[in-house]
Protein backbone atom coordinates (compact mmCIF):
# COMPACT_ATOMS: atom_id res chain seq x y z
CA UNK A 1 0.00 0.00 0.00
CA UNK A 2 2.83 -2.69 0.82
CA UNK A 3 -1.66 0.21 -2.42
CA UNK A 4 0.40 2.88 -3.84
CA UNK A 5 -1.72 8.25 -7.89
CA UNK A 6 0.07 8.07 -10.24
CA UNK A 7 1.64 7.39 -7.10
CA UNK A 8 0.77 4.39 -5.02
CA UNK A 9 0.95 3.74 -1.77
CA UNK A 10 1.89 0.63 -0.82
CA UNK A 11 -0.02 -0.72 1.38
CA UNK A 12 -3.08 0.36 0.53
CA UNK A 13 -4.40 3.58 1.30
CA UNK A 14 -7.46 2.88 3.44
CA UNK A 15 -10.21 1.08 1.84
CA UNK A 16 -13.53 1.60 1.61
CA UNK A 17 -14.24 -1.31 4.30
CA UNK A 18 -15.09 -4.24 1.23
CA UNK A 19 -16.09 -7.69 2.05
CA UNK A 20 -13.75 -9.86 3.78
CA UNK A 21 -13.27 -12.35 0.60
CA UNK A 22 -11.21 -14.71 1.46
CA UNK A 23 -11.42 -15.17 4.97
CA UNK A 24 -9.86 -18.05 6.86
CA UNK A 25 -13.02 -20.55 7.17
CA UNK A 26 -15.22 -19.72 10.13
CA UNK A 27 -14.41 -23.52 11.47
CA UNK A 28 -10.90 -22.63 11.66
CA UNK A 29 -9.45 -23.23 15.46
CA UNK A 30 -8.15 -19.75 17.43
CA UNK A 31 -4.70 -19.47 16.74
CA UNK A 32 -2.51 -18.33 19.78
CA UNK A 33 0.56 -17.43 18.21
CA UNK A 34 1.64 -14.70 15.50
CA UNK A 35 1.93 -16.29 11.60
CA UNK A 36 5.46 -16.54 10.78
CA UNK A 37 6.94 -14.96 7.62
CA UNK A 38 6.61 -18.49 5.90
CA UNK A 39 2.76 -18.58 6.21
CA UNK A 40 2.53 -15.13 5.52
CA UNK A 41 4.25 -16.24 2.21
CA UNK A 42 2.12 -19.46 1.76
CA UNK A 43 -1.22 -16.84 1.95
CA UNK A 44 0.06 -14.27 -0.66
CA UNK A 45 1.16 -17.19 -2.95
CA UNK A 46 -2.01 -19.33 -2.62
CA UNK A 47 -4.35 -15.93 -3.36
CA UNK A 48 -2.33 -15.09 -6.30
CA UNK A 49 -2.32 -18.52 -7.83
CA UNK A 50 -6.38 -18.79 -7.52
CA UNK A 51 -7.49 -17.06 -10.92
CA UNK A 52 -10.86 -16.07 -9.32
CA UNK A 53 -10.11 -14.50 -6.38
CA UNK A 54 -7.41 -12.64 -8.48
CA UNK A 55 -10.36 -11.85 -11.24
CA UNK A 56 -12.40 -10.26 -8.79
CA UNK A 57 -9.97 -6.99 -8.22
CA UNK A 58 -11.22 -4.59 -11.09
CA UNK A 59 -8.38 -2.50 -12.42
CA UNK A 60 -8.68 0.95 -13.38
CA UNK A 61 -7.17 2.23 -16.34
CA UNK A 62 -5.43 5.28 -14.54
CA UNK A 63 -5.68 5.30 -10.54
CA UNK A 64 -5.29 2.48 -8.26
CA UNK A 65 -7.67 -0.37 -7.20
CA UNK A 66 -7.72 -2.51 -3.93
CA UNK A 67 -9.75 -5.59 -2.19
CA UNK A 68 -9.08 -5.48 1.59
CA UNK A 69 -8.31 -9.46 2.33
CA UNK A 70 -8.31 -10.83 5.56
CA UNK A 71 -4.81 -12.63 6.35
CA UNK A 72 -3.99 -15.52 8.25
CA UNK A 73 -3.80 -14.67 12.23
CA UNK A 74 -5.07 -11.60 12.23
CA UNK A 75 -2.66 -10.19 9.52
CA UNK A 76 -3.75 -7.54 7.14
CA UNK A 77 -3.80 -8.36 3.60
CA UNK A 78 -4.69 -6.50 0.35
CA UNK A 79 -5.63 -7.36 -3.12
CA UNK A 80 -3.51 -4.61 -5.58
CA UNK A 81 -4.61 -3.01 -8.93
CA UNK A 82 -1.24 -1.59 -10.72
CA UNK A 83 -1.82 0.62 -13.00
CA UNK A 84 1.04 0.68 -15.82
CA UNK A 85 3.97 3.51 -14.34
CA UNK A 86 2.74 3.80 -10.71
CA UNK A 87 4.97 3.08 -7.45
CA UNK A 88 4.82 3.05 -3.95
CA UNK A 89 7.99 5.80 -3.40
CA UNK A 90 10.18 4.45 -0.78
CA UNK A 91 8.61 3.23 2.34
CA UNK A 92 8.83 1.35 5.53
CA UNK A 93 6.06 -1.11 7.28
CA UNK A 94 6.14 0.55 10.88
CA UNK A 95 7.32 -2.41 12.40
CA UNK A 96 5.10 -5.35 10.53
CA UNK A 97 6.72 -8.10 8.94
CA UNK A 98 4.92 -9.35 6.01
CA UNK A 99 5.43 -10.36 2.28
CA UNK A 100 3.78 -9.95 -1.01
CA UNK A 101 3.65 -11.83 -4.48
CA UNK A 102 2.57 -10.62 -7.81
CA UNK A 103 -0.26 -12.11 -9.13
CA UNK A 104 -0.29 -10.39 -12.81
CA UNK A 105 1.74 -8.61 -14.53
CA UNK A 106 5.13 -7.80 -13.29
CA UNK A 107 6.43 -5.39 -10.18
CA UNK A 108 10.19 -4.05 -9.24
CA UNK A 109 10.91 -3.67 -6.15
CA UNK A 110 14.03 -1.60 -5.13
CA UNK A 111 15.42 -2.18 -1.40
CA UNK A 112 18.17 -2.01 0.98
CA UNK A 113 20.77 -4.71 1.94
CA UNK A 114 20.31 -3.71 5.93
CA UNK A 115 17.96 -3.70 8.30
CA UNK A 116 17.49 -0.02 8.97
CA UNK A 117 16.17 1.43 12.44
CA UNK A 118 12.78 2.34 12.27
CA UNK A 119 12.53 5.16 15.14
CA UNK A 120 15.26 7.61 15.94
CA UNK A 121 16.59 9.43 12.62
CA UNK A 122 15.59 12.09 10.39
CA UNK A 123 17.86 11.65 7.38
CA UNK A 124 20.72 8.88 6.81
CA UNK A 125 23.49 8.72 3.91
CA UNK A 126 23.57 5.10 2.87
CA UNK A 127 26.60 3.11 2.57
CA UNK A 128 27.32 2.13 -1.10
CA UNK A 129 26.49 -1.10 -2.75
CA UNK A 130 23.47 -1.61 -0.21
CA UNK A 131 20.73 -1.17 -3.43
CA UNK A 132 19.24 -4.43 -4.73
CA UNK A 133 16.56 -4.44 -7.30
CA UNK A 134 14.53 -7.94 -7.98
CA UNK A 135 12.11 -8.25 -10.99
CA UNK A 136 8.79 -9.59 -9.65
CA UNK A 137 7.07 -11.07 -12.62
CA UNK A 138 3.68 -13.25 -12.29
CA UNK A 139 4.19 -16.05 -9.33
CA UNK A 140 6.96 -14.25 -7.83
CA UNK A 141 7.13 -12.63 -4.57
CA UNK A 142 9.06 -12.51 -1.49
CA UNK A 143 8.88 -12.42 2.55
CA UNK A 144 9.98 -9.24 4.61
CA UNK A 145 11.26 -8.89 7.70
CA UNK A 146 9.99 -5.84 10.53
CA UNK A 147 12.60 -3.08 9.62
CA UNK A 148 12.58 -3.39 5.79
CA UNK A 149 12.75 -0.47 3.73
CA UNK A 150 11.70 -0.63 0.00
CA UNK A 151 9.75 0.72 -2.97
CA UNK A 152 7.75 -1.33 -5.19
CA UNK A 153 6.71 -0.17 -8.87
CA UNK A 154 5.11 -1.33 -12.43
CA UNK A 155 7.25 -0.04 -14.75
CA UNK A 156 5.49 -1.54 -17.60
CA UNK A 157 4.14 1.56 -19.82
CA UNK A 158 1.14 -0.77 -21.00
CA UNK A 159 -0.13 -3.21 -18.63
CA UNK A 160 -1.23 -2.96 -15.23
CA UNK A 161 0.04 -5.24 -12.80
CA UNK A 162 -1.85 -6.90 -9.89
CA UNK A 163 -0.47 -8.13 -6.56
CA UNK A 164 -1.10 -9.71 -3.07
CA UNK A 165 0.16 -7.80 0.02
CA UNK A 166 0.21 -9.29 3.77
CA UNK A 167 1.30 -7.46 7.31
CA UNK A 168 1.73 -8.44 10.65
CA UNK A 169 0.74 -6.55 12.91
CA UNK A 170 -1.47 -4.91 10.94
CA UNK A 171 0.09 -1.76 9.47
CA UNK A 172 0.05 0.86 12.72
CA UNK A 173 1.99 3.31 10.30
CA UNK A 174 4.00 3.69 6.97
CA UNK A 175 7.03 6.02 6.97
CA UNK A 176 7.73 7.53 3.57
CA UNK A 177 10.93 8.30 2.74
CA UNK A 178 12.56 11.21 -0.46
CA UNK A 179 15.44 8.91 -1.68
CA UNK A 180 18.31 11.63 -2.90
CA UNK A 181 21.08 9.69 -4.40
CA UNK A 182 22.49 7.95 -0.89
CA UNK A 183 20.50 9.90 1.20
CA UNK A 184 17.64 8.66 3.06
CA UNK A 185 15.20 11.15 4.42
CA UNK A 186 11.69 10.85 6.18
CA UNK A 187 9.20 13.22 4.66
CA UNK A 188 6.11 11.97 6.65
CA UNK A 189 4.47 9.24 8.83
CA UNK A 190 1.11 8.32 7.84
CA UNK A 191 -1.17 6.88 10.28
CA UNK A 192 -4.17 4.11 9.26
CA UNK A 193 -6.97 6.84 9.65
CA UNK A 194 -5.24 9.07 6.88
CA UNK A 195 -5.04 6.67 4.16
FE1 LIG B 1 5.79 -1.86 1.14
Amino acid sequence: MSAPASVFVSPAPAAPSAPAAFSEPASAPARVSAPTAAELLDFVRSIASDPEKVAQLALDPLDRSWIRLEGPGGAEAWLLGWPPGTETGWHDHGGSYGAFVTAGGELTEESLAVPLPSEGWHSLELAEGLDRTRALPAGKGRAFGRNHVHQVANRSAERHAISVHVYYPPLPLIRRYVRDGRTLRLDVVEHPETW
